[in-house]
Order: structure tokens, then sequence, then C-alpha cells
């Protein structure tokens, strides 16, 4: 797709968000600073053998001591909004009980230092760091988890809510309960059916329970949760083709989407995940349910799904890449702009959700730092397109009120360690220097914070 060359700011309208995304594990190091407890990340990566590089988040951008001067950055390009996650084990290193309070004066300067540079602080409160002493009590299969994460949202909303309106209460329940608990090569590395179906069963309560904690203990709070969206095509479009597209659409996508809004398991499309019930109780379904503020789409790329007779499954992803057609990133995903429109229009069509914000898009492409500069034109180009699909949604009058960029450093990609970058400022993990990248600097000129 050709690049949109007169894309403006201002075709977005006034009252739109512009922010950059990253969360704690993948950026602060500091892993057991002032009292911070172990999550199943650091258990993960210390596991060793299971991440490229046999890397860590030890240290990974430092922003636990430098996120002052990464917060200038973010101001300096120009942006209104940093997107950060809160990590539930720097703040109770049990899990529950006892409260760290360096932990929780770090989350009050981040919020504060946004907050003296006029950028808004967008927290997450689970990027995926679960605390490592409540996975060893069964972690997200165990169905106390939702009572844990109530006590932790609560005493995040307590000291974080004179300040901060806008939350998110989960990041995308699909990469880490479909990776993590099903395939098993995220932390915390189980594979199991049973695990997973467990594990999102509690997590959909435990946004409910966390919305309401939210709308409890902070005034006019703006309360919503994000989602990565995985639009599945096949080859053909033959009955068996629909039905595989189906199934995989329910295990990656709709099982953590829409029992919050009210409409249950769609398990007339997945048969695999009819053991579902066997963690549901009575009232559930009430209990389960959110009217959020708004969802935040995060979209990656398309996943192609061959139809295949496998009991139950009916389908299965396939990792094949079509090169003639799609650039492919550094992650190995297919670039197909329209697929953000589709993400968005699909939440639409819904018919239940005020606000859709774009909470991560980005892509990951090998850069070189030469003489002092990135030249990363594929990064410009690939913002740009998936830009003017957001646009396009806007004109066609779905209600998109922001844009968030993945990422605003280069970080720690989980499995795939340090190699993939996805950011707009250059990270050398050596000497913890940043340089801003080309992309950066065009997000600088189109939000017009280079005129000064
Ligand atoms: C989604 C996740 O939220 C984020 O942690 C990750 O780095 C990006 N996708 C890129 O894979």
């Amino acid at each position: 797709m050709a690049a949109m060359t007169d894309l403006q700011r201002g075709d977005f309208g006034d009252e739109f968000t512009w922010g950059v995304a990253h969360a704690s594990y993948q950026v602060e190091g500091a892993w057991d600073a002032d009292g911070k407890g172990p999550s199943i990340w650091d258990a993960f990566a210390h596991g060793g053998g299971r991440i490229r590089g046999g890397a860590t988040g030890d240290v990974a951008c430092d922003f636990y001591h430098r996120y002052e001067t990464d917060t200038d950055l973010v101001r300096e390009l120009g942006f209104d909004a940093q997107r950060f996650s809160i990590s539930w084990p720097r703040v109770l290193p049990d899990g529950v009980g006892r409260v760290n309070p360096a932990g929780l004066d770090f989350y009050d300067r981040v919020v504060d230092a946004c907050l003296e540079r006029g950028v808004q602080p967008w927290p997450t409160l689970y990027h995926w760091d679960l605390p490592q002493a409540l996975q060893d009590r069964g972690g997200w299969a165990n169905r106390s988890i939702v009572g844990w994460f109530e006590e932790y949202v609560q005493v995040v909303a307590e000291r974080l809510g004179d300040r901060v309106r806008d939350w998110m209460v989960f990041n995308e329940p699909c990469s880490f309960l479909v990776v993590g608990h099903l395939l098993g090569y995220h932390a915390p590395g189980v594979r199991s059916l049973r695990t997973y179906l467990a594990g999102t069963h509690h997590v959909n309560l435990a946004q409910a329970v966390g919305a309401r904690v939210l709308r409890a203990t902070v005034a006019d709070a703006n309360v919503g949760t994000t989602h990565i969206v995985t639009p599945m095509t096949t080859a053909g479009d033959t009955e068996r083709d629909r039905r595989a597209r189906a199934s995989l659409d329910v295990i990656a996508n709709r099982i953590f989407w829409e029992p919050n809004l009210g409409l249950g398991y769609p398990v007339d499309d997945a048969p695999l995940i009819a053991g579902i019930d066997r963690y549901r109780k009575a009232g559930d379904d009430e209990d389960v349910r959110v009217d959020w503020d708004f969802v935040g789409v995060q979209y990656y790329q398309r996943q192609r799904v061959l139809s295949w007779p496998v009991p139950k499954l009916r389908g299965i992803p396939l990792p094949r890449k079509d090169f003639r057609r799609y650039e492919i990133t550094a992650m190995g995903w297919e670039v197909q702009p329209d697929g953000l429109y589709e993400s968005l229009e699909r939440w639409h069509a819904y018919g239940r959700i005020p606000t859709l914000i774009v909470t991560e898009n980005g892509a990951a492409f090998p850069d070189h730092l030469v003489e002092g500069r990135v030249h990363d034109d594929r990064r410009i180009a690939f913002y740009r397109d998936h830009l003017a699909e957001v646009r396009r949604a806007l004109g066609d009058g779905i209600p998109v009120h922001g844009y968030f960029c993945w990422s605003l450093m280069d970080n720690f990609e989980w499995a795939e360690g340090y190699d993939p970058r996805f950011g707009l400022v250059h990270v050398d993990f050596d000497t913890q220097a940043r340089t801003v990248k080309d992309s950066g600097r065009w997000f600088q000129g189109f939000l017009g914070a280079d005129a000064t």
C-alpha cells in the first residue's frame, strides 16, 4: 500500500490522544531493587534456556533510574500521553499482604514526572509480571487470584488515583494466557489446556473486579483494558475454512472479550474451549460483566489458518508468510495496515464500547545506528500507513480517540530478548545511551513539536 503523504495531525481532531507505550518488565530493570519481589518473568528468565541469547530483564532500559530523562523524550517528541505498566511484585512483593512503600513511591514519581512535563500518565495494572509468590500458589489457575488482584488494584488506585484518570486493567490477556499457559514459551512456561481455560475465566473475572475497584476508588476514572486483535484468514472460503477461522478466532480473540461484554463464552464455534464450564460458578455470568469506558485495541498482524480435521480444533495456525505480497518485520510478521481498520471496525460492531483507543501498534525492523542516526524509513512508512487506516476508521464513524506507538524505546521483547527493536528511540544496551531514530523525529514533526 502506498504511504499516505498527506497525513496531518489535524485529521484526527483536537481531542485525539497521541501516546507512546512501554511495560514494567520490558524497561524498568532494577529487578530486585528496594524491596521488589520476584515476578514470574524474573524466574523464567533466570531459569535459563528459554529466552533468545539468554537475555533477562534484570537491567533492561534501566527506566527505574532513568524515568525522568525518558519522560523528557516523550515530551520532546510531542506526545501527550505515556502508557506504562505497574509491576505487581514491586508494590506487593508477596503478591498480597505487605506493601512495599519504595515500590509504590516509584510509581508515584513516574506519575509526577509525567504530569510535570504535561504528559498524561496511562497506567496498565497487569502487563504479565505476576508475583512469583502467587505463581507458587497456582497463579491464574487458582480462583483465589481474583481476590488477590482486587487487593493489589485497591492499593495502587488509592495511591495514584488522585492524579491518574486513565487506567487499563490488563494488557493482552490472549498473549499471556495462550503463549504463557497453553503453548508455554512465555512465563510461567506452562503447557496445559486446563490451565489456559481456568486462567482465562479468572482473568475475565479479574477484569471486572479491577474495573469495579477503580470506579469505586478513583473519582471520574476512565476505565478500560487492552486486547490484541488478530484477524484470522484462510486461503479459501469453504465451509471448512470458515469453521477453522471461527475456532481459532475464539481461542485467540473472543474468549477474552465477550464474557466481559455479557455475551458468554462462544463454545459452539470452538469445541476446544468447552471445558471452561468446569471453572464457572453460579453468578459468574453477571459478575464478569464490565461497562468499559474504552477498549484498547492492539494490532500487529493477521494470522493465517489452515483448515485441518484436528478433533475440536478445526484448524491450525500457519507460520507460512507470503513474502511476495507483504513486507515482513523482524518478528516475522506480515505488514497489513488494513488489518488495523478491520480490528477497530470489529470492536465497534459490538455496539457496546463508547470509545476505542489504539493502545499499541508498531514494528520491529533491523535498525542500524550509524554516526548518531538511525534511518528507519520502513518504520516511518509503517506508522504512516497504519495511521491512514485509523483516519479511515474515523471517517467511517468509528470512535477512535487515541493512538499509542509501541514503543517509546527499544526494550526487552520477551522470549525474543533484545534483538527485535520496536522503539522510536534507539537504546544501546551496553551504555544505556538513547538516540532518537528518524521515526521519532518524524513523529515530532507530525505532532508539531519540532517548531521550537
Ligand atoms: C504486545 C505486548 O503488549 C508488548 O509487550 C510487546 O512487546 C509487543 N506486543 C510487541 O510484541
